[in-house]
């Protein structure tokens, strides 16, 4: 029976999909995998049980990465599980930065004890009128699974979509729609657009991209939308911009000091991927990895191992073994089953950074002797028999 922890609270619709196989258990020191959301797994001792962690989510910050892949515990996430949930506020963002809903929203509750609110109402309303987006041009930065979503969804409001991702990733490449005009200098985007939303990932070379060089390029009363990580732009000369009335908006879902009470700046509460259809996405996809690595040894969406997929073992026996990226690892590997002579019939061995991970198909299953000679292996961190 393989026991699964939940440190924090999982979706059902995720949880339903573990088999009789599986059980739920309230004891971490036992489990063979934990899901978990938000909880902080830095401190925590991890039991010799442990082979996986799912975060159910994007940010695996919260979870001690490099030391769990020395102890042979793969650490999944759920990329692109909530990007429709981030599209949807992003676009909400681009309608409250057009028209002044808020605005109009909050004056009627400031009169609602006028008995004429209903005519007061109509002389004060030309104080809230706004733009349309259909016309609009919007630049998007960053063509993942978040930058893909919002360029079309755009494409069908009217706007005139640009997009910019040297590292467009296949899959993105086939999900953008043929109408977004890919474009190879983001600087077009800072010059020529009315609406600039970034999708990137904070990295040391995307850090403050949305800099002072880069919002002087803007046009007079463009809209910035930050639904990707708040130090991606340089909030203090973001601030100077909004007050000069050079950006008309920076729309963003990261309250912080700086921008919490910034004139012209529209924030949330980093509500990106709270929406329920996000968090069930978010839990299946993460129930999904944890079976398939725990049933079939595949590993996919993991952050520390490579992701290697040999589908459904159909051959008599499967092993799989964690390693360091070393030299002359896999050949004594195959030594050691040629010393038994049993006859690999497919293999993949792939590595990330300093790890490696191999999933062998035998045409006899391996023997005990032989599991014990690969883990007495220099380099070896963990070997599963999956059949
Ligand atoms: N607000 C929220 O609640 C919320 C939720 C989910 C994700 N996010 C943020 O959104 C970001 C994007 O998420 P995603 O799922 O689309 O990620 P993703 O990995 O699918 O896409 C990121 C894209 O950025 C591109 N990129 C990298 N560096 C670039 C650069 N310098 N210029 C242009 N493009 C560049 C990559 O090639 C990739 O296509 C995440 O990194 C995360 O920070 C926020």
């Amino acid at each position: 029976m393989t026991k699964i922890k939940c440190l924090n609270p999982i979706a059902n619709i995720g949880l339903d999909l573990f088999t009789d196989n599986y059980e739920m258990t309230d004891n971490f020191d036992e489990a063979d995998a934990v899901l978990v959301r938000s909880a902080v797994m830095h401190d925590m001792e991890m039991p010799a049980s442990l082979k996986a962690i799912a975060r159910a989510g994007a940010g695996v910050n919260n979870i001690p990465l490099e030391d769990c892949a020395k102890k042979g515990i793969v650490v999944f996430n759920t990329p692109g599980a909530n990007a429709n949930g981030v599209k949807e506020l992003v676009l909400a963002g681009m309608f409250l930065a057009s028209r002044d809903i808020i605005g109009s929203n909050k004056w009627v509750a400031d009169n609602k004890d006028d008995e004429n609110i209903a005519k007061t109402a109509e002389k004060a309303k030309k104080n809230f009128a706004g733009t349309e987006l259909a016309g609009k041009k919007l630049g998007v930065i960053g063509l993942g699974a978040i930058g893909v979503k919002v360029a079309n969804a755009a494409t069908h409001l009217g706007m005139e979509v640009l997009g910019y991702d040297p590292y467009i990733s296949i899959a993105g490449a086939w999900n953008l729609s043929r109408n977004v005009k890919h474009i190879s200098n983001v600087e077009d985007i800072y010059k020529e657009c009315d609406f600039i939303t970034i999708h990137v990932p904070l990295l040391d070379s995307t850090k403050g991209m949305i800099n002072e060089e880069a919002i002087s390029m803007m046009k007079d009363g463009a809209v910035v939308l930050n639904y990707a990580r708040d130090i991606l732009v340089d909030e203090e000369a973001m601030g100077k911009a909004l007050k000069a009335g050079k950006i008309k908006h920076y729309m963003t879902d990261f309250a912080n000091p700086t921008v919490a009470d910034m004139e012209g700046a529209i924030v949330t509460t980093h509500i990106g991927a709270s929406t329920e259809e996000s968090e069930d996405n978010c839990a299946v996809m993460a129930v999904n990895e944890v079976m398939d690595f725990i049933e079939n040894g595949n590993v996919k969406n993991s952050v520390n191992y490579p992701n290697v997929d040999m589908g459904i073992p159909s051959k008599a026996g499967r092993v799989t073994i964690m390693h360091k990226n070393i030299p002359n690892m896999v050949s004594q590997f195959t030594a050691v089953f040629a010393s038994e002579n049993i006859n690999i019939s497919e293999m993949t061995d792939k590595s990330k950074g300093e790890f490696a991970y191999m999933i062998l198909d035998l045409d006899t299953p391996a023997s005990a002797s032989c599991i014990e000679n690969l883990e007495k292996l220099e380099g070896v961190i963990k070997v599963r028999v999956i059949k």
